[in-house]
């Protein structure tokens, strides 16, 4: 299978994403919020030094500076159109080209919807050079899909820019990251209800349920 080269979706992205979510919400930026909430609550650190591996064009940026305006934050892409893109719009961030000889140097990294483009024959040395780039007590977030969701599915097969994924389940991911040396799992599934049935506060009493659109797997390096 052909790797999906996302600098070929920097102009695109948003409108297929737009496209791909809207009956779910028309605010695409509410899945962004949503995670840098999670983030804002389960975080029990003051992090300096923020990285987002596999920041894509910056959707995510202006969320994590609202909930840690004091941190430092950092963004990797295998894109470079992406990275590109990024910076320009977001001139604070300091933009990574190369990863994999950071050491102990982030105490947070968070991942969004990035692990299931990873080839799968990579993914292990990913979250090892990941574990190496976070300082000790440093915390983990990743946010991918859920393979045992029936919608979450019939979105990925449907989007172009998702021809190359492969879904990965929290346990393959708590596994993973596992072996690479962090402890402290914390699971959570999330986007149940759209926006618009205004029920969404509900959703937390279904995080325990694992069956939402996408998991939270939270995990940290002692
Ligand atoms: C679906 S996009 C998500 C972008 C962003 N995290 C977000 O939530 O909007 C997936 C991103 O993962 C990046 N990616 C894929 N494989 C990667 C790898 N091995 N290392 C770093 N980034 C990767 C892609 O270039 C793309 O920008």
């Amino acid at each position: 299978m052909s790797k999906v080269d996302f600098d070929e979706y920097v102009n695109e992205y948003e409108k297929l994403l737009n496209k791909n979510l809207s009956f779910f919400s028309r605010d695409d930026s509410y899945f962004c919020k949503y995670k840098a909430d999670l983030m804002a609550e389960y975080s029990k650190n003051k992090p300096k030094k923020i990285l987002e591996f596999g920041a894509g064009i910056g959707r995510n940026i202006p969320f994590i500076k609202q909930i840690f305006p004091e941190s430092e934050i950092s963004a990797y892409d295998v894109s470079q159109k992406s990275l590109d893109y990024l910076s320009s719009k977001y001139p604070y961030v300091k933009v990574i080209r190369e990863f994999g000889q950071q050491e102990n140097e982030f105490d947070l990294i968070f991942c969004s919807v990035v692990y299931h483009h990873i080839a799968v024959s990579q993914r292990n040395s990913i979250t090892k050079s990941i574990y190496r780039a976070m300082k000790s007590g440093g915390e983990f977030f990743v946010f991918e899909h859920n393979p045992v969701n029936p919608v979450t599915r019939k979105l990925v097969e449907r989007c172009p820019y998702d021809e190359d994924a492969v879904l990965i389940s929290p346990k393959e991911l708590k596994e993973m990251a596992k072996e690479a040396g962090f402890n402290s799992f914390l699971t959570r599934y999330y986007l149940y209800f759209p926006p618009v049935l205004k029920i969404s506060f509900i959703e937390r009493f279904f995080r325990y349920i694992p069956l939402g659109g996408q998991y939270m797997l939270k995990a940290k390096k002692s």
